[in-house]
């Protein structure tokens, strides 16, 4: 099939290298034209697993082009995906102006039937303005269809999580629409779940948030683990062994970030408020969520009571493993907020370092006292205490004996709970995990 997927980033890349690796010849187009001359020459601006190999292998199979021209994306595909971001306004509703745009242009550039899919994630009844907005825009008596196909791919196994996907959503509202998307995604072999559009939509707000709601819930019974001396990582195993519950999204930490569950929970509450429906469930969710960075902090302030001129090793910048993302990683807030306490502070990430340079430096008394590391061992060196802010596999295989060796102090704030605390404990550590009975 010919497609166009418009929107070049985490989403649509890996959905157009993806569905080139399908077999399809897939446009991916972007305004920023820096980005669309990198990506020609197989430069990609994030760091994901295996989707330099994968966009090099399409390109050089001519399966995969990239342009910064909407209307030759739209005159060439019969199936448009819209990927363009999302992103929050001041006031917690979703920016759609993205959408609203590209909706526009493909209606001006349409030159026969389209079926243009929303692949980004918006609010429910987004596709009835998508609808809307073309038929306002369109030229000529064309035929198109709408649909809804939401993405649930994670960062760092986006590719996998593309290939072998728990489900597929389609929202559709005629049989042309839903036969395509069909006969698109058939050679994944994958459970279909096909709706009208606004369920799809709806879909893809509410595991978000649910999964948000699973991560906080377990973050409060955190807290209750520390105060009465229990084990949250025993709480979550003997809860997620119910196959009602389930065991993942149960690790309990430094609170969620990334460019996805803070920005719908936004969008969803905001959503719903207009609607009419007040969501206070979720209210409930960000709030935990803002509070355990904070809880993270008051662990290294209460062992180590003033911070000014202390200093702190801090290990993991993005916001998850396998990743260069740092959008609203727990990590900055809890740099921000030790750099605003006087602390120094010393950091290692394997992937984000850059990233976090360029977004601290707009920080810049907090950058001043941030050292960037080469690797866990300078981080430690000379440091009060270690935290731990995102469990990259490295950290997990440190030689402790060495750290212990490196560190001023031998406290361990572990804000992902990664480690063993009876075999840290053993090695002469302090060890602080989140609801490890010990806070
Ligand atoms: C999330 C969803 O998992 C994807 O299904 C969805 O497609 C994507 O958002 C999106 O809407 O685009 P992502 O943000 O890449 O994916 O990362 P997750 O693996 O879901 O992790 C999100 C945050 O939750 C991370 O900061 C992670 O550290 C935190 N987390 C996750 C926990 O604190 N505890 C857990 O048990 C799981």
């Amino acid at each position: 099939m010919n497609i166009s997927i418009i929107g070049s980033g985490y989403v649509g890349l890996v959905t157009g290298a993806c569905f080139a690796e399908l077999g399809n010849k897939v446009i991916c187009v972007d305004n920023d034209n820096k980005k669309i001359e990198d990506l020609k020459k197989g430069i990609i601006p994030i760091y994901e697993p295996g989707l330099k190999e994968l966009v090099a292998n399409n390109t050089k199979k001519k399966r995969l082009i990239f342009t910064s021209s909407i209307k030759d994306a739209v005159k060439e595909s019969e199936v448009i995906f819209i990927a363009v971001g999302t992103p929050t306004l001041n006031n917690g509703e979703a920016d759609l102006t993205g959408i609203e745009n590209v909706a526009r242009n493909i209606a001006i550039n349409m030159t026969g039937y389209r079926l243009i899919v929303e692949k980004s994630t918006v609010p429910v009844e987004t596709g009835e303005w998508v609808k809307h907005t073309i038929l306002n825009y369109i030229k000529h008596k064309i035929k198109f269809d709408v649909a809804s196909n939401p993405e649930f791919l994670r960062e760092g196994s986006a590719i996998n999580d593309f290939m072998h996907p728990d489900r597929i959503v389609i929202g559709v509202e005629s049989k042309k629409a839903r036969d395509k998307l069909v006969n698109l995604y058939k050679p994944l072999n994958a459970s279909l779940v096909i709706t009208n559009i606004k369920s799809a939509e709806l879909i893809k707000h509410a595991s978000n948030a649910y999964l948000a709601t699973k991560i906080s819930f377990i973050n409060a019974i955190s807290k209750i683990c520390d105060k009465v001396d229990a084990d949250v990582l025993e709480v979550a195993q003997g809860m997620g062994l119910d196959q009602r519950i389930g065991l993942s999204f149960l690790n309990a930490g430094a609170g969620y970030g990334g460019s996805c569950f803070p920005k719908d929970l936004d969008a969803f509450i905001t959503i719903s408020e207009k609607l009419g429906y007040n969501f206070e469930l979720l209210k409930a969710v960000k709030n935990i969520n803002e509070e355990q960075k904070n809880y993270v902090l008051k662990k290294i302030k209460d062992n180590l009571w003033i911070l000014k001129d202390k200093t702190i090793g801090v290990l993991g910048l993005s916001f998850k493993p396998n990743t260069d993302d740092i959008r609203n990683a727990s990590s900055l807030n809890i740099i921000k907020a030790l750099g605003l306490e006087g602390a120094r502070i010393r950091v290692y990430d394997p992937q984000a370092i850059q990233k976090a340079k360029e977004a601290l430096q707009k920080d810049k008394p907090v950058v001043a006292g941030v050292k960037f590391c080469k690797d866990s061992y300078e981080v430690c060196r000379g440091s009060d205490c270690l935290l731990i802010a995102t469990e990259w596999n490295e950290f997990k295989e440190l030689d402790f004996v060495k750290v212990k060796k490196l560190l001023k102090r031998p406290l361990i704030i572990d804000g992902r709970n990664i480690y063993d605390p009876k075999m840290l404990k053993k090695l002469g550590f302090t060890y602080i995990g989140v609801g490890r009975g010990n806070g």
